[in-house]
């Protein structure tokens, strides 16, 4: 099935939802609306998961009413949030109650204000975000778009509906979630919105860090990870959610010789490495730590200017203590980027002279099945601006790679063993050790 056949499938799925909750609302005399991300989604031509449905009273009676009609899974009620959740033809469908007050709380119990369906778009995150559909008979289909989302969705711009001040004090994590859908989308975030995430930044201190990580991990894995990390340093979230990374930034001068930023170095190796990690948030996230001890190791000599000795050695072990800060999982994924890190400078630094059949098998035998990755990371790694420089890396990389190919197909060749040995084939034929038994062997 192409993604055009799967897109008209959900389709026809999700409007037997919309027609089922539209019958139920005249049923029992509820408003309904679809809302939030499908609506943005769907006028995208992106593909959407989640279907969001505002009704006006109880969200979990509507949930459970539409849920007897379409046959769904049972429903999940969350009640402190005043939510209900069904699953239907694997899609999930949440329903929630239109309110007044902020829309999500940190505190435990949140105190939920039901409200008009006005009152709830009010307080939504993004004007692009308070587009709704309404499921109600008089106006089935209808859009309504009190804050121009339309525009902004043509303008590419995100913005808030009311003050920004006020929407990202109601969850300061719509500050990440704003640079989350502009490197995702590809949008300008709007400078009255851009200055308050700057003035509020120190606010994503009290949101719970899996929440924080999500958000984090969904700019890495978007379509332009660089841009949104240049707007999280840019607008101070950086330095508070990620310092270790902060500290790349800078460049120190001293006689005349400086280093590079490894700031920005580090994007480049992120963008690099973006067409082969497609989806590998892991990969991604040792491009991000390859060089993250570089400002611990950072020593200045005047022979040989900036160094950064064993800064793979010291950022493979700054990796666990990073997850598990971050609430990233401590299991293979980890092992798997402090493998990278640890080697990430090995295959660049393998000159002629030093490329020995031990050499490469030693490599080989450490990268494991990573090794293709860690020479992508390699690859990746190679930024620099000089021009004979790149070339001297580029070909060195080459010529490592070509070196581990004929390796590993010598090394087959060698460790070669016929699947049938000399005894079988006496035994099965009752011959004698001649000449035949060594033929059938190769045949084999
Ligand atoms: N929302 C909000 N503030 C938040 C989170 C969500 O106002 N902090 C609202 C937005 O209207 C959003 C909707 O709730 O569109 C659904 O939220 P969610 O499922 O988290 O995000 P989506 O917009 O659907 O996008 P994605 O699935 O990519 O996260």
């Amino acid at each position: 099935m192409n993604i055009s056949e799967n897109r008209y499938s959900n389709l026809l799925k999700s409007k037997r939802i919309f027609e089922t909750i539209s019958n139920v609302g005249n049923e029992i005399g509820q408003d309904a609306f679809v809302i939030g991300g499908y609506v943005r989604d769907q006028l995208l031509n992106r593909e959407t998961k989640d279907i969001d449905i505002v009704a006006i009273g109880s969200g979990i009676d509507f949930a459970k009413k539409t849920a007897k009609k379409l046959k769904s899974s049972p429903v999940k009620v969350f009640k402190s949030f005043g939510t209900a959740m069904i699953i239907v033809d694997d899609i999930e469908v949440q329903f929630v109650g239109a309110r007044k007050e902020s829309y999500r709380s940190n505190s435990r119990n949140p105190k939920i204000e039901t409200g008009t369906f006005e009152e709830d778009q009010k307080r939504r995150d993004f004007t692009i975000n308070a587009l709704a559909i309404s499921l109600n008979s008089k106006d089935y289909g209808q859009l309504i778009d009190p804050f121009n989302g339309l525009n902004d969705l043509k303008n590419k711009i995100l913005k808030t509906p009311l003050d920004p001040n006020l929407t990202f004090s109601d969850d300061p994590l719509r500050m990440m979630r704003a640079i989350r859908f502009s490197s995702q989308l590809d949008f300008k975030i709007e400078k009255e919105t851009l200055n308050a995430i700057s003035k509020n930044a120190d606010r994503i201190k009290i949101v719970a860090q899996e929440r924080i990580t999500e958000e984090l991990n969904k700019i890495i894995l978007s379509k332009r990870p660089s841009s949104g990390f240049k707007l999280l340093e840019e607008t101070g979230l950086l330095k508070i959610i990620f310092p270790e990374f902060q500290l790349l930034k800078g460049i120190e001068n001293i006689n005349g010789k400086s280093h590079k930023d490894n700031f920005y170095h580090t994007l480049k190796v992120l963008d690099n490495i973006l067409p082969f990690s497609n989806g590998n948030l892991w990969l991604r996230w040792a491009a991000l730590l390859h060089d993250i001890a570089k400002p611990n190791t950072k020593r200045f000599n005047s022979t040989q200017g900036w160094t950064f000795h064993g800064h793979e050695d010291k950022g493979a072990r700054m990796v666990p203590s990073i997850f598990r800060k971050l609430k990233l999982p401590l299991d293979n994924k980890m092992k798997y980027v402090q493998k990278l890190v640890l080697l990430h400078l090995r295959p660049i630094s393998l000159t002629n002279e030093s490329i020995t059949d031990s050499a490469l098998r030693r490599l080989l035998f450490e990268a494991g099945d990573e090794l293709e990755d860690l020479m992508t990371l390699c690859k990746s790694d190679i930024t620099s601006k000089n021009k004979e420089k790149k070339i001297k890396y580029l070909n060195r990389f080459e010529n490592v790679k070509e070196k581990l190919r004929d390796l590993e197909d010598r090394d087959k060749i060698k460790n070669w063993q016929p699947p049938i040995d000399g005894k079988e084939i006496m035994d099965t034929f009752n011959i004698k050790p001649c000449k035949e038994v060594g033929i059938l062997k190769r045949i084999y």
